[in-house]
This record gives structure tokens, sequence and C-alpha cells, in this order.
């Protein structure tokens, strides 16, 4: 299994604070924020790890990030040259994953606690075919992609929606076999120009093949302040104990 690290994106809900720098390098907690990530896909014994991101920020993410040595890790950079969707710039990690099944998260998620639960169950319930998705109960649940469920499966995702089905978001940890790559080969983009990965998702639930896991622990978007504000509180604060104690 390869691992997929999106971080490209304008990060415009974050302006100022993302005119000059790459949302993933900003601190969350004691790191950058694009370490939660990488340390979650290297305790989850994923260690080949591509970094996709924007030309404009790709020398400071290599300068954070370095080799992946120093994490246990080997990493592999693509530019995204334009932000065209989650799904485009996933699509740029075909030739990486070859036919391995990928494990992809979106840089700006961040979780308490390594996914291994998430990997573990793809593993063992479907033999590493289809996709899995985790999800999570929120208050908002529009400012998300939305599933809605009947007693046993995903039957299907919105992105966003005004008038939610359920209140479980979809989070940003998605796990794929290699059929994946076909899948985003026939995607259109959304009314709002991007290639978006909801649509990828929903393609699995057509095919019957998309299973979830619920999210174990804390799991924050730090997309707007709000949410930026409160992982950063909540990592430092999980950190700060680990060192006291
Ligand atoms: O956080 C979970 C949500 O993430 C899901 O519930 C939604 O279904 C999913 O669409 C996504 O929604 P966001 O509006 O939060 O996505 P955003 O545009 O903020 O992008 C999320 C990450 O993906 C971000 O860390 C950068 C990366 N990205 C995004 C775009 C649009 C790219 O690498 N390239 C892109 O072109």
């Amino acid at each position: 299994m390869k691992g997929i690290i999106l971080a490209g994106g304008k990060g415009t809900r974050l302006h100022p604070l993302t005119r000059h720098t790459n949302k993933h390098l900003l601190p969350v907690g004691r790191e950058p924020m694009i370490y939660n990530p990488v340390k979650n896909l290297v305790a989850c014994g994923v260690d080949e790890i591509l970094v996709v991101t924007s030309s404009l920020h790709m020398g400071e993410i290599v300068a954070c990030l370095g080799s992946g040595a120093e994490f246990g890790a080997d990493f592999t950079y693509k530019v995204q040259e334009e932000a065209r969707g989650i799904a485009d710039a996933l699509r740029l990690g075909r030739r990486f994953a070859g036919d391995e099944p990928v494990f992809v998260l979106l840089g700006d998620n961040i979780f308490e606690r390594p996914l291994t639960h998430f990997v573990e169950n793809f593993r063992s319930a479907q033999g590493e075919r289809g996709a899995r998705v985790m999800l999570v109960k929120v208050g908002n649940p529009s400012a998300f992609g939305v599933a809605a469920l009947d007693e046993r499966k995903v039957v299907e995702i919105q992105e966003k929606p005004e008038n939610p089905k359920s209140d479980y978001a979809v989070v940003g940890a998605y796990l794929y076999d290699d059929r994946v790559w076909g899948i985003i080969d026939g995607l259109s983009p959304s009314s709002r120009g991007e290639y978006e990965i909801t649509d990828v998702n929903n393609a699995y639930i057509a095919r019957g093949e998309l299973e979830y896991d619920f999210v174990q622990g804390i799991w924050m978007d730090t997309g707007t302040f709000e949410s930026y504000h409160r992982a950063n509180q909540m990592l430092f604060e999980r950190d700060a104990s680990s060192i006291e104690s």
C-alpha cells in the first residue's frame, strides 16, 4: 500500500495567513500541519509517500519534509499545476501507486490518533479491494461531504449539501484499490469547476464497493480560522501532556 498526501489548493479561507505560505506548513500544536498526515501514514505502516502540492509551494514543502528519513519514510513529490480539485490532485499519484492500493490523506485534516483500525479493516474485511471512507458526526454537515446511510451501507455522498441527509461528514482519509485511476479518468468537473473526491466515492457506491469506519478520537478539518484554532489547541494540549507525563 502506498500513501498520498494532498497538500495543494489555494487555502484562500485562511488568508492572509496563507497568502505567502502553504496552509499545510502552518503550525498546529508544536509541528507544521503536514506532520500530522505524515506521522499518521507511518504509524499505519505506510512509508512510501507521495506529497502533491502547487509549484508555488513545492520548494518550501520539500525544505520542510526532506527525503522522509527523519520520519522513517521515503517521499516522492509531484506538482499540481492548478488547483482543480482533490480528485485532480490524486490523479497525479497514478504512476507512483502502480497496481497497489492507496491510502489518501488530505493535508489539512488533523487526526488525534493514528488510523490503524481503518487500514486493518480495509485489509481484513475487503482484502484491499474497493474503497473505504471514514465518517464522523458533526454539528455543521453542510461544510463537508455528507454520507446518507441505511442500516449497513453508505447509500450516497453529497458534497456540501444545503439540506444534508445526515450529520455524518466524510473526512479526508480514503482507501482505494487500483481501479480508482479509471474512475478519475471518467470524471467531469463539478458546478464549481473541480474534480470532486465525492464523485470518486459515489462511483464506488454505485458498484456496491464502498465501506466505512467511524473516526476514533478527535478529527478536525483546519480549513477555517475557527477549526484551525481548535486543531492547534487540541494538538498543543495533547503533546504538552505527553511531554509532561
Ligand atoms: O475535510 C474533509 C472534506 O474535505 C470532505 O468532507 C469533503 O468531501 C472534501 O471535498 C474536502 O472539502 P474541503 O472544502 O475541505 O476541501 P479543500 O478544498 O479545503 O481541500 C482539502 C485538501 O485537499 C487541502 O488540504 C488541499 C488539498 N487540495 C485541494 C484542492 C482543491 C489539493 O491538493 N488540490 C486541490 O486542487
